[in-house]
């Protein structure tokens, strides 16, 4: 079936988007400011995720730990001013639901209020107080299971997960969970492909992948690492589509020569004054 649709992309539209219901794969990418957010949404994906990733592809932190509400709440407002056509997911940052889940509801609202139609955050059945809460505030929520890089100090660093038959188990009941609490879509990152596979078919919701293999419902990745715009060699699950750092490197390098040698700015780029002043 083909997806591809002009209409405002919304949560009851993407809940629906399972594979084994005849649907193509949901196409969501990260970005953090307007234009990422105009680009994203001029190739046509489904969903816009305003990543805690920010923190390390735009910010420059080590990990997602080191971003804010406020923080978020300043990127989603950015993405949400480029009113696209695709579902604006806000994640949560760490430590804004885990107090409690009042906390989070009114952390979630600051979100939902800069621009985002859904809130992600991380974690499993330890979060169903939590997702109940957003629910019943009527806040739709993605859940992130898997690699969670939030855990990433609990993990040990970034680690595949669910690599055991009880691991494996455990994400399975995680996601049946997050299901039935409500969840419209499981972000699934860092895990075997046949663990993933077998979460997809377990639930009725959309999986979504990252490092999860190529059964998930949809596929996820970072704007960054799609495009080239990062510092470090690309994780395995990443495919570069470009080199946008050397397109804007040659770019810039040209102007800086144009500036040096003079040609830069030219007679037509140049204001004057009116004929006889
Ligand atoms: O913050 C993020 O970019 C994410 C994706 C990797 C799913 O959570």
């Amino acid at each position: 079936m083909a997806d591809h649709v002009t209409a405002k992309v919304t949560v009851p539209m993407v809940r629906a988007r399972k594979r084994n219901r005849g649907h193509q794969p949901l196409v969501m990418l990260t970005a953090y400011d307007t234009p990422g957010a105009r680009i994203a949404d001029a190739a046509g994906v489904d969903v816009i995720l305003v990543g805690d990733s920010v923190a390390n592809a735009v910010l420059g932190h080590p990990d997602t730990l080191q971003v804010d509400v406020a923080a978020m709440a300043h990127h989603i407002g950015a993405v949400g001013r480029a009113s696209p056509r695709a579902l604006v997911v806000g994640d949560m940052p760490w430590l804004s639901y885990h107090l409690s889940p009042e906390e989070a509801v009114r952390n979630a609202a600051v979100l939902i209020r800069a621009g985002a139609e859904a809130v992600k955050l991380e974690g499993g059945r330890v979060r169903l107080p939590v997702v109940e809460a957003l629910m019943s505030a009527e806040i739709p929520v993605m859940g992130h299971l898997g690699l969670t890089p939030q855990s990433v100090h609990a993990m040990g660093g970034y680690r595949v997960q669910a690599r055991s038959t009880t691991a494996a188990e455990a994400l399975m009941n995680d996601a049946k969970a997050l299901t039935a609490a409500g969840c419209f879509a499981i972000v699934l990152e860092g895990v075997p492909d046949v663990v993933a596979a077998r979460v997809t078919d377990g639930v009725d919701v959309p999986t979504i992948g990252i490092g999860a293999g190529a059964a998930c419902d949809g596929q996820v990745l970072v704007f960054h690492d799609l495009l080239g715009l990062g510092d470090k060699a690309p994780a395995k699950f990443v495919r570069q589509y470009a080199d946008l750092t050397s397109v804007a490197v040659t770019a810039i390098s040209s102007w800086a020569a144009d500036v040096r040698s003079g040609s830069f700015p030219s007679e037509a780029e140049t204001y004057h004054l009116p004929a006889g002043h």
